[in-house]
Order: structure tokens, then C-alpha cells, then sequence
């Protein structure tokens, strides 16, 4: 039995302590074992999650078809029911991301997920989201824009998986739409640089030096940033796997024009 064998130790020619042969296959087999182990529970850990999340999905969505429906049905008098239902499903809405997020996530940390990739577009891309957050940027008073991808004639794609790409980019326009004050920009620009490089600039406070790299680690947070529910400090992290996953690379920048952007450089199609 493993846990029967005791190491003994040898003096070694130096004067340090040595394992012998057997003591030394002892230990490499308990270091083997309780790496076995690891991976079982990491295993059964994913598998779990992957249960719930997916289990979340249908009641979510019979949620959100209930508020569609009562929506639908309100009179024009019943302005504070319409607002209060569209919170809700925008809420809805927002845990529907976090559950995508998660799962992806798992199965990435798993290994068990296969990319689904083909040329995107890049400035249909920006035109889509855009247009989705257009109306949410016109009420807080914020220019949200795309600058010019590419050379007039010329498009700029990128070869990805298109869904997992424009949720990346959706949960970092989400974060800038949080730190932008009314009345600030955000933008959405690629250019080829040898590879693609896309940014999603804001106006806004600068992330602290010592916080650029570790927001980006699972359930990570700002430093100084107060708990805040609905956040779970996922969204980066889910953005880093995807991007990596993809052969590329996400860090956060400041320039002159812009105290924070996003930047993520992937390799052309
Ligand atoms: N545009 C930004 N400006 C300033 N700080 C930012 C910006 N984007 C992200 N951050 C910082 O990075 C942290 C991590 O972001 P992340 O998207 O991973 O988590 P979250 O937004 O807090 O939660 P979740 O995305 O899971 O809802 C944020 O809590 C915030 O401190
Ligand atoms: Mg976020």
C-alpha cells in the first residue's frame, strides 16, 4: 500500500539529504496520485457546473418570454409596469450572458470545446453592436462610434468563431458603458497591424497600473471597486480564454486620446 511506504533518506555525496530509489518511486507515485485525484474533482467540478448552467437556461428563457408577453399586453397608461418589465428582462437578459460566459468558460477550462471559426467581417461586426447598444448610449447622453477598420474598398476580417467574438467584444462594451460618464465616447476601431489589432476605448477613469493584469483572473475585481451584485468579475476573464483560445492576446492600454482601451490582437484570416 502507497500509504504504508515510508521515505528514508540517504546522505547524498554533497552532505544533503537523498532519497533512495524506492523512497523516491514512493513519493512520485503519492505526487501521481494526488495529481490523479486533482483532475477527478477539476473533472467532476466542470461537469457539475456545466449541469447547472444548463439547467438554468430553459426556466430563463420561459422568463423571458413571460415578460415579452406582459409587455405586449400593457395599456399605453401603464408606463411604470412597461418600465418595470423592461428592467426585468434586461436583467434577465444579462444573466442569459453570464450563463453563456460560464459555460464557454467550463468547457474551455476543459479542453471539450471546439471553435467554430470562419471569416468575420469586422466592420459588420462593429455595425451590429452599434446598432444593439445605440439606443442605451443615446439615453445616458454617450457617442458610442467606430472609427474607420479599414481602406476604403478593402474589408477587414479576422478568422474566429463569430459568436464567442462578438461576446467578447459585447462584455467589454458592457464594462465601458458602466465607467463612462454622460456626456464620454466609446469606440470601436481595428486596423491590420501584421496581425489584427481590435480596441473598445472609453472615456472614464484609468485603471490602476496594478490592477491591468489581475483583472483579468477569474472573479477578479478592481481593487477599489465596492461588491456589486449582478458583477461577478467573470467578464474578463471569459474575454482572456476566448481571445487566447483563438491564438490571441487581450491587455488593457492608455493613450493620450483614450484613458483606457481594450486591446485585443488576433491573427488574420
Ligand atoms: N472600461 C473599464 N473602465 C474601468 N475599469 C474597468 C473597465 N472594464 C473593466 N474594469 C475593471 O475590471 C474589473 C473586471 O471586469 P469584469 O468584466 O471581468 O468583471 P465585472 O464587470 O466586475 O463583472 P461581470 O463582467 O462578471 O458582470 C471590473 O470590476 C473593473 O474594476
Ligand atoms: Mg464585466
Amino acid at each position: 500500500m502507497r500509504s504504508q511506504i515510508s521515505a528514508s533518506h540517504t546522505e547524498g555525496t554533497n552532505g544533503a539529504l537523498a532519497l533512495d530509489g524506492t523512497a523516491a518511486s514512493a513519493v512520485a507515485v503519492a505526487r501521481l496520485d494526488r495529481y490523479t485525484s486533482l483532475l477527478d474533482a477539476q473533472r467532476e467540478h466542470r461537469e457539475l457546473t456545466e449541469l447547472i448552467v444548463h439547467d438554468l437556461k430553459a426556466p430563463l428563457s420561459i422568463v423571458r418570454a413571460g415578460l415579452e408577453w406582459v409587455g405586449g399586453h400593457l395599456r399605453p397608461d401603464q408606463r411604470d409596469v412597461a418600465d418595470a418589465v423592461a428592467d426585468a428582462y434586461a436583467a434577465a437578459d444579462r444573466l442569459s450572458g453570464m450563463i453563456a460566459d460560464l459555460l464557454t468558460v467550463s468547457q474551455l477550462d476543459g479542453g471539450g470545446m471546439a471553435l467554430s471559426r470562419q471569416p468575420v467581417d469586422l466592420a459588420r461586426l462593429f455595425e451590429r453592436l452599434v446598432r444593439a447598444y445605440q439606443r442605451r448610449a443615446r439615453e445616458r447622453g454617450i457617442a458610442l462610434a467606430t472609427e474607420p477598420t479599414a481602406a476604403p474598398g478593402e474589408a477587414l476580417a479576422v478568422h474566429a468563431d463569430p459568436a464567442l467574438l462578438q461576446r467578447v467584444l459585447e462584455n467589454i462594451v458592457e464594462n465601458a458603458f458602466r465607467y463612462t460618464p454622460p456626456d464620454g465616447h466609446i469606440a470601436l476601431s481595428a486596423h491590420a497591424a501584421g496581425r489584427i489589432e481590435i480596441a473598445v476605448s472609453n472615456d472614464g477613469p484609468k485603471i490602476p497600473v496594478g490592477d491591468r493584469a489581475r483583472i483579468f483572473n477569474k472573479f477578479a475585481r478592481g481593487e477599489s471597486e465596492a461588491p456589486r451584485s449582478g458583477s461577478a468579475g467573470l467578464g474578463l476573464y471569459f474575454c482572456k480564454r476566448v481571445v487566447e483560445a483563438h491564438g490571441g492576446a487581450i491587455a488593457v492600454v492608455e493613450s493620450d486620446r483614450w484613458p483606457t482601451s481594450f486591446r485585443i490582437t488576433l491573427p488574420e484570416s
